[in-house]
């Protein structure tokens, strides 16, 4: 694709990644990503903020071959996906500084081998000017890495985030609008990326709230050009406030685990609880992470395998621990052979979560009558904890 004005003196420059399914050799991909890069000429001097990742740098490079001269070079970010490309653009233009944060400049060195004597470190607030526009570098740690940070740009009102704000998404739009579809894949990157360093992106969104922008272009997924859009969404997700949401990952080798997690949807649902069951084996772990941005319970279904709960759920548990969701409340249920030490290895697994656990149900063998009422009790419960939020 070649470069897109977005502005007189501003272009999108970058590379759509439409085939990639995987991020980290970890997370799904299903709509593709992008890696968006922006060009910015002011009267003196020309800025690219961020590359692309190493496997679309041939894109970024012929997009810059008719570009005579870039003077600054921003990394807003030291992950690959978005700083790959740099070594490339230095050496293209071997005038160019690297301007990123302090703590973003070993980084750079470590996973570039980036020259240190290329490199321009910029505080908090600092401006470089590039004759009639200047860049205004906001640090915004911990989206999602310690050394991120953001740039506005005051005479087109643009600010540009890097992953904050971003969506994997690849598309041939420009524009997010109010488009539902870039809502969730927005949705999925927060939960996925974002969610762990909620409490201080609560501060970052303050920050830059106070900006005046038109645009907010970050380097994944469309341009936000309605950004209340977004920023609305996002204050939402970082809140403390959760929603009347159960959610029940689980696992079934013998349907008596299933049995249980039917009969609990079905009693949650009668008291007015919405309920999303993700079973673990198919199921995508992106849904599952979106979930977790609003859920308030967690129920977890598992069978017992060797005394502990299944693999799969270790995996999932594992995976909803380490993305610190704002969840309240938790229960396990599930059935055994003949014996079991799945509660306890389930809580050795999420010491992250600040949850209250509202009880067990636990049956060996096939469910009976009073395993049911036992559900419908924890259903009770859920409904009482519910009822507070
Ligand atoms: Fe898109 Fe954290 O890199």
């Amino acid at each position: 694709m070649q470069p897109r004005q977005i502005r007189d003196r501003v272009q999108w420059m970058g590379a759509v990644d439409w085939n990639r399914r995987l991020f980290d050799s970890l997370i799904p991909l299903p709509d593709g990503t992008s890696y968006n890069a922006y060009l910015v000429r002011g009267s003196k001097k020309t800025a690219l903020l961020d590359s692309v990742d190493p496997t679309m740098e041939p894109i970024l490079m012929a997009q810059l071959a008719n570009v005579p001269d870039v003077h600054y070079v921003v990394s807003h970010h030291a992950e690959q996906d978005h700083s790959g490309a740099i070594p490339a653009v230095l050496q293209k233009y071997p005038g160019a500084q690297l301007v990123c944060t302090p703590k973003a400049k070993e980084m750079l060195v470590d996973h570039l081998h980036v020259q240190a004597d290329r490199i321009r470190t910029v505080d908090d607030g600092e401006t470089i000017s590039l004759g009639d526009r200047t860049l205004q570098f906001v640090h915004t740690p911990w989206v999602h890495w310690p050394e991120t940070m953001v740039t506005f740009l005051p005479e087109d009102k643009v600010l540009f985030t890097c992953d904050f704000f971003g969506s994997h998404l690849s598309t041939s739009d420009l524009y997010a609008g109010e488009n539902p579809y870039v809502w969730e894949a927005a949705k999925r990157y927060y939960a996925e990326i974002m969610m762990p360093f909620r409490k201080t992106i609560q501060n970052n969104l303050k920050k830059v709230q106070n900006l005046a922008f038109d645009l907010i272009a970050p380097s994944h997924g469309p341009i936000y050009d309605k950004p209340n859009f977004i920023l609305e969404a996002y204050k939402e997700w970082v809140s403390d406030r959760v929603s009347n949401l159960v959610l029940i990952p689980y696992i079934s080798m013998h349907g008596s685990t299933e049995t249980l997690v039917n009969h609990l949807v079905g009693s949650l649902a009668e008291r007015g609880i919405k309920v999303q069951k993700f079973e673990l084996s198919v199921t995508d772990l992106g849904k599952l992470a979106i979930a977790l941005v609003d859920a308030a319970t967690i129920v977890i279904g598992t069978p017992t395998v060797h005394l502990g709960p299944h693999p799969l759920i270790f995996s999932a548990t594992h995976l909803a621990n380490a993305l610190r969701p704002k969840l309240r409340h938790a229960a396990i249920i599930g059935s055994y052979g003949w014996g079991t030490k799945a509660v306890e290895q389930i809580s050795g697994l999420i010491p992250n979560l600040k949850v209250e656990v509202l009880g067990t149900v636990l049956c060996k063998g096939l469910p009976r009558a009073e395993d049911f009422a036992a559900l419908d009790s924890l259903a009770d419960k859920i409904k009482e904890k519910h009822s507070e939020i």
